[in-house]
């Protein structure tokens, strides 16, 4: 049954008060997920979001043969001694991060054959790095209509070094999941550095792992055996793309909102620009706190960048509050060239908002946007899109929701504790 939210507009008032409690992430959740095939034994996680790529995942891994029991935010998998290493097509395109799978797929079992992997349409997403660097660690790669088929030439991978063209999040964990069950080192040249793969890395090398420059851009891997994780939990981060997503709200709508649970560490470079900007806040070890502006915002220039710089997955929230901002704001979204297409809705709304090319707009402020019937483009636009509607004059209604609970827990629950007039209804 299709849903949609319906959110009555606060018309720029800032009426929202009270704590939000940011929840477990869902890019650490599926990147531990694939990592439990590196296992003897179970793998305990915990801080688990109910999303339903989590669940897409866990069903994924369950036909590979994969023991995943749920309970509350607890997760438990245990990975079998041989797997079905085919991943199925239809759910493998239902997110992004089953490409992840690949790699520790092809390390302990020695082979994998997984089609193109779906998840936002955000550009063309393409797989050439990890086709790449499973060719370099001794696997051949043969194509059919559906599926890439990679088969290690020996039994198993071996090391390799390599220096990644792009710093890229999905690439860095496949590999280093691959290298721990490879022979000999690895060296990866130009790693990502988000947190989530420092979660990772550190829970790997707790659990026998031999990983070094966890957090640097040089990750060395000496290969070795199974992993054992001996009852130690892994404890999934905050999700910092919440954390911001809902501080962007409090400084858009709020007169006092905390948020709660989360890392301000790891959203330093928004923090950073909302200094800039004139939004009072004040951080605490696991909160922010945002409070009602004195004065109007300023706009400022935003661009993208890996960790730690500007998250790509705050780009679409940004630019929502640049249209409140005075002045003109330069977005540029540097990794993913279709990740503006959503600003056309924007401009419906009444947003002043030029594009100068697929990567590139300016943004005009402060301008009052109006509510819209939307269509949730993806999972981190759709999220922006009730940012809008909030702060919108009148009613809106968010339809394809779906791409919004792939990655945010009842965000409608949490925002109306909040006073957002949001609810969530079924589609006739
Ligand atoms: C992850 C996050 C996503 C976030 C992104 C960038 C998960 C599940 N998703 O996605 O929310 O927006 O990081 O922070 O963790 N690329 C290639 N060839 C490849 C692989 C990637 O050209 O083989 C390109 C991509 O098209 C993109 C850039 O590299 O332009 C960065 O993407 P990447 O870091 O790989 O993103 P994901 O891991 O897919």
């Amino acid at each position: 049954m299709n849903e949609t939210f319906h959110v009555e507009g606060l018309g720029g008032e800032h009426v929202l008060q009270g704590d939000i409690p940011v929840h477990g992430a869902k890019n650490d959740t599926l990147k531990i997920m694939a990592a439990s095939l590196l296992f003897e034994d179970l793998v305990a996680v915990t801080n688990v979001p109910d999303v339903t790529d989590v669940a897409a995942l866990a069903e994924l891994l369950a036909d590979m043969g994969v023991h995943a029991t749920r309970t509350g935010r607890n997760l438990s998998l245990a990975a079998p001694t041989s797997a079905n290493t085919t991943l199925d097509t239809t759910r493998a395109k239902r997110l992004r991060a089953s490409v992840t799978l690949t790699g520790p797929t092809l390390a302990r079992y020695g082979a994998v054959s997984f089609p193109h992997p779906g998840g936002c349409v955000i550009g063309a997403r393409p797989i050439d790095l990890f086709i790449e660097a499973f060719k370099k660690m001794g696997a051949d790669c043969t194509t059919d209509d559906h599926h890439y088929h990679f088969v290690a030439r020996d039994g198993q991978l071996h090391g390799a070094d390599m220096f990644l063209d792009i710093a890229s999040v999905g690439v860095t964990e496949t590999v280093m999941m691959a290298a721990v069950l490879a022979t000999g080192t690895t060296i990866i040249r130009n790693a990502a550095m988000e947190p989530e793969i420092q979660n990772l890395a550190h829970y790997l090398a707790a659990c026998g792992a031999r990983i070094t420059g966890i957090g640097t851009p040089l990750l060395v891997i000496e290969g070795g055996s199974l992993l054992t994780a001996r009852g130690k939990a892994y404890a999934v981060l905050p999700d910092r793309i919440e954390t911001g997503s809902f501080a962007i709200l409090a400084a858009l709508a709020g007169r006092g909102v905390r948020i709660t649970h989360c890392d301000p560490q790891h959203v330093a470079a928004l923090l950073s620009f909302f200094s800039k900007a004139g939004v009072s806040y004040h951080t605490d070890a696991d909160s922010i706190t945002v409070q009602a502006p004195t004065a109007p915002y300023r706009s400022v220039n935003i661009r993208t960048h890996e960790y730690p710089g500007f998250s790509t997955d705050l780009q679409a929230p940004m630019t929502v509050f640049l249209t409140q901002a005075e002045g003109e704001g330069m977005v540029f979204e540097t990794l993913f060239e279709g990740r503006l297409r959503y600003t056309d809705d924007l401009v419906r709304m009444g947003a002043d908002i030029t594009m100068f090319d697929p990567h590139r707009v300016m943004v005009r402020g402060p301008r009052t946007l109006t509510g819209r019937n939307l269509a949730a483009p993806d999972l981190r636009a759709g999220l922006a899109y009730v940012i809008a509607a909030t702060i919108a004059a009148k009613d809106s209604d968010i339809h394809t929701i779906e791409h919004i609970d792939r990655g945010y827990e009842r965000v409608e629950e949490r925002f109306r504790a909040l006073g957002v007039p949001i609810t969530r209804t079924q589609e006739k």
